[in-house]
Parts: C-alpha cells; structure tokens; sequence
C-alpha cells in the first residue's frame, strides 16, 4: 500500500462505482476492503494502477467508468427504476451512483440473480432477441411433472405469443426443475410450466450465461469480477 502518497481509499472506491464516498467509508470501516490483501482502514491512501484493491474479495474496476452488479433480487422487489406502487426497486439496493440499469427483467415475484450496469454496449447484445445468452431457474412447481410434461418443456410450449424454443429440463427433485432458456419473454418460466398444467410455486434464477454465485444472500450485490466480465463478452460476441 502506498504510505502518504496516493488518493484516499473511499475516493477511489467511489471513482470505481462502489457508491458515494460516505458508503464507501461503510465499506471500510466493516472491514469488507482489502489491499493488497491486507484489511484496509478508513483514510488509507492507495495506487489504483499499482495496488490491489478488492471488496468482498473482489477487484474493483474493470474498465474506467463502467460498473457490473451482480444482485440477487429478493422477492417483492420490482426491476424498474420506479414503481408506482411504491414497492422497493432493484436499483435502490445498489449504489445510486453511478446510474445503472437492470439487464432485463425478473418479474417482481421471481428471485435470483440480476446484473445492473451502466454498460450500453453489454446490455444492448445481452437482451438482443436474436441472441440470449442461457439463463437458468429453479422452478418449485405445483405437483410432480411426470416425463410427457418434461419433454413438452425440453421440445417447446404453444404460448399465444408463440412456440418457445427447446429447453434444458432436469428434475432436481418431485416438484423442483431445473430449467435453462435463453430468449427472454415476458414471464416466460411461468408460462410454460402453467401450460403444461405446473404452475410456479416459486421462481430462483441462478445463473445467466457464465455467471453465478450461491453464496450471495437474497438483497445483496457484489460487482462482477473481471473474469465475469470477459466471460459475459465472450458469451456475447458475434450477437446483433
Ligand atoms: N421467467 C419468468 O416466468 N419470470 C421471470 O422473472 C424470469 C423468467
């Protein structure tokens, strides 16, 4: 760590996205901020280029000025900047600055993994239509969904907006699938395990493309790694 030299650790924290300076200071002080592997305390002093700086075990930083959350959403939170309901939102759990946005949607009773980004680029290819990285649930389901339901979802569900496309399927246990899609239609999960006569007790994503985390507990968030990132991206190339 660089003794005196260098800008305050909060500052640099804050620089990197990880909120407001006075949230940054909260990093620090509850111990969640290493550098260079060592706990950091509150005023230290770092060299972005040169020392590691990690939260929660986590680099900072992966390109100046772009910030990748990861969250897992809790139930009851809805994926819009603003509900007028008055329902807590997902981007209320993470930093207010800088401003990102949900990539795609859960629906505001599913729960699972979500990326906020201020990442044009990325989000634009991750929801493109054409394309759809795999993202995969954990479905509780009313009943026991025998093999000919298993196949309808493998091969594909009539929906009115149309035909879904082939499905990884396996039964985790009686009335618990594990389901893999990669478009991204509204409510889509739901819809088909409805249609095939299932309906959804309980909705958990938890992975989209490369990304996944059993251990980040329901409403909190973390910034992706850099090796997320770049996995994400490749997952993406060639979409559009
Ligand atoms: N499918 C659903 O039904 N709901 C979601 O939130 C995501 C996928």
């Amino acid at each position: 760590m660089s003794a005196g030299s260098g800008d305050r650790l909060q500052k640099v924290l804050a620089r990197a996205g990880l909120g407001s300076r006075r949230s940054c200071e909260a990093l620090i002080a509850a111990g969640r901020v290493t550098v260079n592997g060592a706990v950091a305390v509150l005023g230290a002093r770092v060299d972005p280029e040169h020392d590691r700086i990690e939260v929660d075990g986590v680099p900072i930083g992966v390109r100046a000025g772009l910030v990748h959350y990861l969250l897992n959403k809790p139930r009851g939170v809805v994926t819009t900047a603003h509900d007028p309901q008055g329902r807590p939102t997902v981007v209320s759990l993470v930093p207010p600055e800088p401003r990102v946005h949900p990539v795609g949607r859960l629906d505001a009773d599913t729960e699972g993994l979500l990326l906020l980004t201020n990442d044009g680029e990325l989000t634009h290819r991750l929801t493109h239509p054409s394309f759809g990285v795999e993202k995969e649930y954990l479905a509780e389901v009313r009943g026991e969904p025998g093999r000919a339901a298993l196949r309808r979802l493998r091969e594909g569900v009539d929906l009115e907006d149309g035909r879904t496309s082939p499905a990884k399927v396996g039964r985790v246990a009686p009335n618990l699938l594990r389901i893999t899609i990669h478009e991204g239609r509204n409510r889509q999960v739901r819809r088909m395990c409805e249609a095939v006569g299932h309906p959804v007790v309980r909705l958990v994503r938890t992975r989209i493309g490369p990304v996944t985390d059993r251990t980040l507990r329901p409403g909190r968030w973390r910034p992706l790694r850099q090796d997320e990132v770049r996995a994400l991206e490749r997952a993406i190339r060639g979409a559009d």
